[in-house]
């Protein structure tokens, strides 16, 4: 059965869903997006993950023609016509790019003039890449690059222009192949990864920066939220590579993984280098959250052939 993809108002085979190579999607990267995953194939916080897609069609100025509460229904039915493709283990991902549509060449390219380009889709959520860090630990390391001020594009936009990312996350695969991005802000403070939020802890304290430099994930409130109901305090603040470098835990938080865990920073240890009790307790708290053994889920994946 082939995947059946939603585009701008039809459901459809994916080998037949085609976009004009005219599209703002591609000529300009003039895209919102958002990425939910699904846990035991239910989507884990698709209402806020479309709320934030609302927020971020608002403020770029986006009409995707239908309302919030039609586009919850949509994705649902994307998500129910492919499920019989999922083995009952297997989750995916639910992933929304909404583009202004046809980008209009001449002095204005900023007026939407037709429908949008609306594409929902489903993916496997293929977890291999990431499953060893559960227990090793990622490297997590500084790239030169800067990230784009908010000034310039409010990081809480969840956008497809992931041109400054993608390069920042090759220059510290040159460093080492495995790592992971702290990408820092102009005045040198942690911002987040390319696709996740930064978090660390120190003296017993979770600490993580503020949404002004950096994505307001829906993992990161997730971890927040759960380190507060168990009595953890939290704080968001500013960070700088000093506060990592000097940590007891480091880790990621982002939609696919969840948590990840960093034992090394630009080469040192992590405290004592291994994943530490604070990463495992949100992990363990995760997974019940979720009736899914995240860490299992995520190791079972690498025996697959
Ligand atoms: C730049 C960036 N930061 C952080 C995140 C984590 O957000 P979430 O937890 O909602 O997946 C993402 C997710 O894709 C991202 O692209």
């Amino acid at each position: 059965m082939q995947r059946q993809v939603y585009l701008t108002g039809q459901m459809v085979a994916e080998t037949e869903a085609r976009i004009s190579i005219f599209d703002s999607a591609v000529l300009l990267g003039d895209t919102v997006t958002e990425s939910t995953r699904t846990f035991g194939h239910r989507p884990f916080k698709l209402e806020d993950h479309v709320a934030r897609l609302y927020k971020s069609l608002k403020v770029t100025r986006i009409d995707a023609g239908m309302s919030a509460d039609e586009m919850l229904n949509v994705t649902e039915q994307v998500l129910e016509a492919n499920l019989p493709t999922y083995g009952s283990e297997e989750d995916c991902w639910i992933v929304h790019n909404i583009s202004r549509g046809l980008a209009v060449p001449g002095p204005d390219p900023t007026v939407q003039q037709g429908a949008a380009t609306v594409m929902i889709y489903t993916q496997p959520m293929d977890l291999r890449g990431w499953a060893k860090f559960y227990t090793d630990g990622c490297h997590a390391v500084t790239p030169m690059s800067r990230i784009i001020p908010s000034q310039s594009l409010d990081a809480r936009i969840k956008n497809r222009s992931r041109m400054a990312y993608t390069l920042a996350e090759m220059e510290v695969k040159l460093v080492d192949p495995e790592a992971q991005s702290v990408i820092l802000d102009l005045d040198g403070n942690v911002a987040e990864n390319k696709g996740g939020n930064v978090f660390l802890v120190s003296n017993g304290v979770l600490k993580t920066p503020r949404i002004s430099n950096c994505l307001a994930g829906i993992s990161r409130d997730t971890v927040l939220q759960l380190a507060r109901d168990r009595g953890i305090q939290v704080e968001e603040t500013d960070l700088q590579p000093y506060d990592l470098y000097t940590a007891d835990e480091l880790f990621f938080t982002s939609t696919p993984y969840c948590i990840m865990p960093a034992t090394k920073f630009n080469g040192l240890p992590v405290g004592n280098g291994s994943v530490g009790p604070t990463v495992q307790l949100l992990l363990r708290a995760w997974s019940e959250l979720v009736g899914i053994d995240i860490v299992k889920q995520a190791i079972r994946q690498l025996g697959v052939t």
